[in-house]
C-alpha cells in the first residue's frame, strides 16, 4: 500500500526550526498538536453577517488540554539538562500535562493543587500518571508561590509557564492556525488564567509574521472570569471565584507579558461572568457539537459579549477562539447544569410513549 500522507511527528519535530532545540535534544512527545480547526456551522451568524468562526480545538491533545504543547517542550529540555524530577502548581491541565510527559520521560513528577479546585478528570490524569500530588490548603497563587521557592532551592524543575520552554512549545498553535488558514485570523479569541498562552499565541503569530509565513497579525481578545479578573481589573484579586477553577487565578505569572500582547495587537481584555460562561459552554457542545471545559468556553462568551456591543458589526473578518481543553475534564460541571435524565422501564411502549412518537 502506498500513502503520501506524512504522520504527525509532534509539535517539536514539525516547527523545530522555530523552536531553541539542537539534534541533541530528546523529544519527549505523545505527538501533541495538529489540533483541529472547527469551524462553526451556526454560532458564527451572532457574531455578524461577516464574520466566519473556527474553534481551534486544544481539547483533543493527548492529555485533553493545550498545556501538552507546552509540556513537550519543557519536558524534552529538562531531561536534556539532566532533570530527573519536575513540580508545578496547577489549577488542573498543567498537572495532568506535566505528570503525562514525565512519567513519558521516565522521571518523577510532583504537582501542587488547589485543594477542592480542580476538576475530576484532571485530578484523575495526575494520580494515573503517577505524580507525586499534594493538594493545597489555597489558592493557585499560594502553590504557585511555594513550587517557585521549592524549585529555587531544591534539585527538581520548575514546569510553569515561568518556564521559558513553555511558552516556546504552546507558541505553535499560532503557526498550525496560519497553516491551517494559509494566514492569520483577524482576531484571536482566548481565555486567561495565568497569561501564557496569550502571551504564547502572540509570540507564536509575531515570529510566523518575521518569518514570512504569515502577512498579517490577529488583534489578539482575551477574556477572564469575572471574579478572577486581575488583568481587566488591573489589580491582583486575593480571593479569585468562578466555576471556571481552570482559570480561578488572581495574581498571573506573566500578567505584563499579556498586556504588551493586548496593547501591540491593538486587541482588549474583557471579564465575562460565571453566567455567560455557563451558557457559552451550553451552546458550544448543544449547538455545535463541541464539547469544551467551562474555561475554554470564557472564549465564546466574550465574543458573544463583545458582538452584544457591536463590535463585530460591518466587519468581513475572520476570527479563532481557542477552546483550551476537553468537556470530559469537568465531567461533574457538566452533569450539574444538565437535567437529570428520564427514567423508564425496559418497555418499547413506554419509551414511544415518552418520545410523543
Ligand atoms: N483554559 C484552560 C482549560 C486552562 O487549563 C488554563 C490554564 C487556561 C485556559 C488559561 O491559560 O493560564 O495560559 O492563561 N490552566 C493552568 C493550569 C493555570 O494549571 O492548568 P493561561
Amino acid at each position: 500500500m502506498s500513502t503520501t500522507a506524512q504522520a504527525w511527528p509532534g509539535v517539536i519535530e514539525q516547527y523545530a526550526q522555530y523552536l531553541p532545540v539542537s539534534d541533541a535534544t530528546p523529544r519527549v512527545t505523545l505527538l501533541e498538536g495538529n489540533t483541529p480547526l472547527i469551524p462553526s456551522v451556526t454560532l458564527a451568524k451572532r457574531l455578524g453577517e461577516g464574520v466566519e468562526l473556527y474553534f481551534k480545538f486544544e481539547g483533543l491533545n493527548p492529555t485533553g488540554s493545550f498545556k501538552d504543547r507546552g509540556m513537550t517542550m519543557a519536558i524534552s529540555k529538562a531531561v536534556e539538562e539532566g532533570a530527573t524530577c519536575t513540580i508545578c502548581a496547577s489549577t488542573g491541565n498543567t498537572s495532568a500535562a506535566a505528570a503525562a510527559y514525565s512519567a513519558r520521560a521516565g522521571i518523577q513528577s510532583v504537582v501542587l493543587i488547589p485543594d477542592g479546585y480542580v476538576a475530576l478528570g484532571k485530578l484523575a490524569q495526575a494520580l494515573a500518571y503517577g505524580a507525586r500530588t499534594i493538594a493545597v490548603e489555597g489558592h493557585f497563587d499560594a502553590c504557585l508561590r511555594l513550587v517557585r521557592e521549592i524549585s529555587e532551592n531544591y534539585p527538581v524543575e520548575l514546569v510553569n509557564s515561568l518556564n521559558p520552554y513553555r511558552l516556546q512549545g504552546q507558541k505553535t498553535a499560532a503557526f498550525e492556525v496560519c497553516d491551517w488558514l494559509g494566514r492569520a485570523p483577524d482576531y484571536h479569541a482566548l481565555p486567561v488564567g495565568n497569561a501564557g498562552n496569550i502571551t504564547s499565541y502572540w509570540m507564536g503569530y509575531g515570529e510566523y509574521h518575521e518569518a514570512g509565513m504569515a502577512e498579517s497579525r490577529p488583534k489578539m481578545l482575551g477574556f477572564q472570569a469575572a471574579g478572577s479578573a486581575p488583568i481587566v481589573l488591573g489589580e491582583r484579586v486575593d480571593k479569585p471565584e468562578t466555576l471556571a477553577t481552570a482559570i480561578r487565578i488572581g495574581n498571573p505569572a506573566r500578567w505584563e507579558e499579556a498586556i504588551c500582547a493586548l496593547d501591540e495587537s491593538d486587541g482588549c481584555i474583557r471579564a465575562v461572568t460565571d453566567e455567560e460562561i455557563v451558557e457559552a459552554y451550553t451552546e458550544l457542545s448543544s449547538v455545535e457539537g463541541v464539547f469544551c471545559e467551562p474555561a475554554s468556553a470564557a472564549s465564546w462568551a466574550g465574543l458573544k459579549q463583545l458582538a452584544g456591543e457591536g463590535f463585530f458589526a460591518g466587519q468581513e473578518c475572520t476570527v479563532v477562539a481557542t477552546l483550551t481543553g476537553h468537556g470530559l475534564k469537568d465531567p461533574d460541571r457538566a452533569v450539574a447544569i444538565a437535567t437529570e435524565p428520564d427514567k423508564a422501564p425496559d418497555d418499547v411502549d413506554t419509551i414511544v410513549k415518552m418520545l410523543g412518537l
